[in-house]
């Protein structure tokens, strides 16, 4: 046992070790060749961006079509233009484009980012392209009340993670709580239900928010730092890149086109329409994602599952343990680290280069395969010991009486668990999320940003849930009972 166990450990070291030293390599490699050069040779630029952003940069619904607008993105168009390529766009949230431009899953990042000297270290930026001024938003009713640094001591101040607005708190107001959320629509909805009581936010964003909510307005606190640049996010060591973005923001400038851009940009932004006809397509959109990823999820995990169960329960002791290991580690450690590890991993570690939805797939295969590897070992496992011997003394062998006597008996346990593991995955796939993959509560997200109403999207994305595993369960019930009658 102790052995076994051992074993195990030491599987496992040797695994992670192996990665690691390859992880340094291909991000060596990733700085050698131009950023540039590798767009040209895909024939697509890649600009990561967070479209909760309004009007940088956010999603809405052009005659029944969705595309992203703001003025980010008509940056993005713009050299995507001037260069003669073609542009794509790669929605993700803020604090994981860092991560995604460093392991070159992006070409660069166009996303309100202010050229901070701690970003500095880890990627260039090109010259700005805005300048903007910092603002703190409160509540109508406590505008009197909230007028300067002081009057904020020991209450709680709102922000979007892994930003400036972030920065700008901890240095300027130290005796305010922090609460650091991932979007920009969560700290809207915070600030509404008076859970923080301040939210520093860009004045362009915030202009577009107090919009849509009228019990907000600008407090009277002023910032000593309060003006920020915004430019453009490049690898490191990408001279011909940096040239060219350089080109198109200087052209950008000379001729104010920023003020252009944002017009357009409000003009998208509040062109009417009911909830439902707005974003209708949205949510749909999202449930057709959600529904294939659970199913394609549970039926692969199914398949490599029955595999790893299969190695658990047969006699070769090495396949026992590397079986064991996989399962343990999976289950072990949440979907969202596996979630990143399969996004980021794969081109880091294994260098290639696949699709946030593709990652998505992987990694919840990978999750449903150990939980569904169990489910069915334990299905095995139930059966009457006493079945295999009547088997085996009526002259089966062991493969006969398994396929003929036991999996049958089996079957009957495991089909009712793998029902539930089908809803459970439809409920977890929501975290897939993270890293854009436009299911349903990424949709709900995208709603979010695009209305201006961060609550509405959360309600309609639960009922939708509710409606899918609901109604799963039923036919799981149906399904049941139908076997039982056979019995
Ligand atoms: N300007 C701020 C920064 O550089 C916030 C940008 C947030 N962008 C976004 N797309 N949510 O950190």
């Amino acid at each position: 046992m102790k052995r076994n166990v051992l074993l195990k450990i030491v599987f496992t070291i040797i695994c992670l070790s192996l990665m690691i030293p390859n992880i340094s390599i291909s991000q060596a490699n990733a700085a050698q060749t131009d950023q540039w050069e590798k767009a040209k040779e895909r024939g697509e630029l890649r600009v990561g961006l967070s479209a909760d952003y309004a009007p940088y940069e956010f999603e809405h619904t052009k005659d029944g079509n969705r595309e992203y607008a703001g003025i980010d993105i008509e940056l993005a168009k713009k050299i995507a233009k001037d260069n003669d390529i073609e542009l794509k766009i790669v929605n993700m949230q803020f604090d994981s484009l860092l991560g995604a431009l460093k392991t070159g899953k992006i070409d660069m990042i166009i996303s309100g980012m202010a050229p901070t000297p701690e970003r500095k270290k880890e990627v260039d930026f090109s010259d700005y392209y805005m300048e903007v001024k910092q603002r703190m938003i409160v509540q109508k009713k406590d505008k009197d009340k909230l007028k300067t640094v002081d009057d904020f001591k020991g209450k709680m101040i709102g922000v979007q993670k892994q930003t400036t607005q972030e920065e700008l708190a901890k240095t300027e107001m130290p005796e305010s709580q922090l609460s650091s959320l991932t979007r920009v629509p969560e700290v809207i909805m915070s600030l509404n239900s008076g859970k923080i009581d301040g939210m520093i936010i860009e004045g362009p964003v915030a202009d577009a928010y107090l919009e849509k909510n009228p019990n907000l307005t600008y407090s009277d606190v002023e910032f000593s730092d309060a003006d920020k640049t915004t430019a453009i996010a490049l690898p490191k060591n990408s001279p011909e890149l940096m040239d060219r973005v350089n080109k198109s923001v200087k052209d950008v400038r000379d001729n104010n086109l920023i003020k252009d851009y944002q017009d357009k940009a409000t003009e998208a932004m509040f062109d009417d329409g009911s909830f439902f006809s707005k974003y209708g397509s949205y949510f749909l959109h999202g449930i057709g994602i959600t529904i294939l990823l659970s199913f394609l999820g549970v039926v692969a995990g199914a398949i490599i599952g029955c595999v790893l169960a299969l190695m658990k329960l047969g006699n070769s002791k090495i396949l026992k343990s590397i079986a064991s290991v996989y399962i343990e580690f999976i289950r072990g450690t949440p979907l969202l680290v596996q979630v990143f590890l399969v996004y980021f991993g794969t081109t880091a570690v294994l260098g290639l280069d696949l699709s946030a939805l593709i990652c998505g797939i992987i990694a919840l295969i990978i999750n449903c395969s150990a939980y569904i590897a169990e489910i069915i070992r334990a299905g095995i496992n139930a059966v009457d010991n006493g079945q295999m011997e009547a088997a085996r003394s009526l002259g089966l062998n062991r493969t006969q009486a398994m396929k003929q006597v036991i999996m049958p008996q089996a079957i009957k346990n495991i089909l009712p668990a793998l029902g539930n593991e089908f809803v459970t995955v439809i409920k977890e796939s929501s975290i897939v999320s993270v890293i854009g993959v436009s299911e349903l509560m990424f949709n709900a997200q995208v709603v979010q940003g695009a209305s201006f109403d961060p609550f509405t999207p959360l309600l309609v994305a639960a009922v939708l849930y509710f409606i899918l595993t609901f109604t799963l369960s039923r036919v799981m019930y149906f399904a049941e009972r139908r076997f039982s009658v056979s019995d």
